[in-house]
């Protein structure tokens, strides 16, 4: 008897030692979690959470996708527009110019704008849209600018300076545009129509730097030469 009561006040004073108390603690809130999360109806309600979380995000990106694709297309009928307009307005450009080495640019450039109307109506093709041109409000006031330096500057190297000034200012307009929508293209998965559209990019910036050269010509050549 005496055994038995000496055991059952070693237990009590087992019991109340921190250490063990705490790990008894610690053990029960494990069990109790472990529990809640083996629970059918709690493990369905996480799963749901996360299943709705994935589906909006995807349901976003999709929205996004689909607003971008929107905004691609327009973009494309308003330089598709302007590369039209520009095959018309390019050979005005020609019959004013006087310098041989500007009539080679803009006549070269004439044909790459012919081409670049083909590229375009190729990346329609690879976005599975129509080809279709909205006027470009932009576009359709450089080339009347362009008109108007034509009329207001006289002919020789002063009409070929204000000529290159209006072709400069579309070529840094498509320049922007085909920079953008070949971001847009390689956004949005269409590698084949980035591609298509880096290579008129290219050519814009290539007739923009042909351009400057020969104003410099120009500049050192013949107007100082008609202004002696
Ligand atoms: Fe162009
Ligand atoms: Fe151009």
């Amino acid at each position: 008897m005496g055994k038995i009561f000496t055991e059952f006040i070693l237990g009590i004073k087992i019991f109340r030692h921190k250490y063990f108390r705490s790990t008894l603690i610690i053990k029960y809130f494990r069990t109790s979690k472990n529990k809640k999360m083996k629970n059918p109806a709690v493990k369905k309600t996480i799963s749901n959470g996360i299943k709705k979380n994935v589906t909006n995000n995807h349901k976003k990106e999709v929205d996004l996708s689909a607003k971008l694709l929107k905004l691609f297309d327009d973009e494309l009928k308003d330089i598709y527009w302007a590369e039209k307009a520009l095959v018309k307005a390019i050979p005005k450009l020609i019959k004013n110019a006087t310098s041989e080495e500007l009539v080679s640019a803009l006549n070269a450039h004439l044909k790459e704008t012919e081409n670049q109307v083909i590229q375009l109506e190729k990346v329609f093709k690879h976005i599975g849209k129509d080809a279709q041109a909205k006027k470009c409000e932009a576009m359709d006031g450089l080339i009347r600018e362009a008109g108007e330096i034509i009329d207001e500057c006289e002919e020789g190297a002063m009409r070929d300076i204000g000529i290159i000034t209006a072709a400069q200012k579309i070529e840094h307009y498509e320049i922007a545009t085909y920079g953008t929508l070949q971001a847009f293209a390689e956004h949005l998965g269409y590698e084949d129509a980035a591609e298509l559209l880096e290579e008129s990019l290219v050519e814009e910036k290539n007739a923009d730097e042909k351009l400057t050269h020969i104003t410099e010509m120009i500049f050192n050549n013949e107007l100082v030469n008609e202004m002696h």
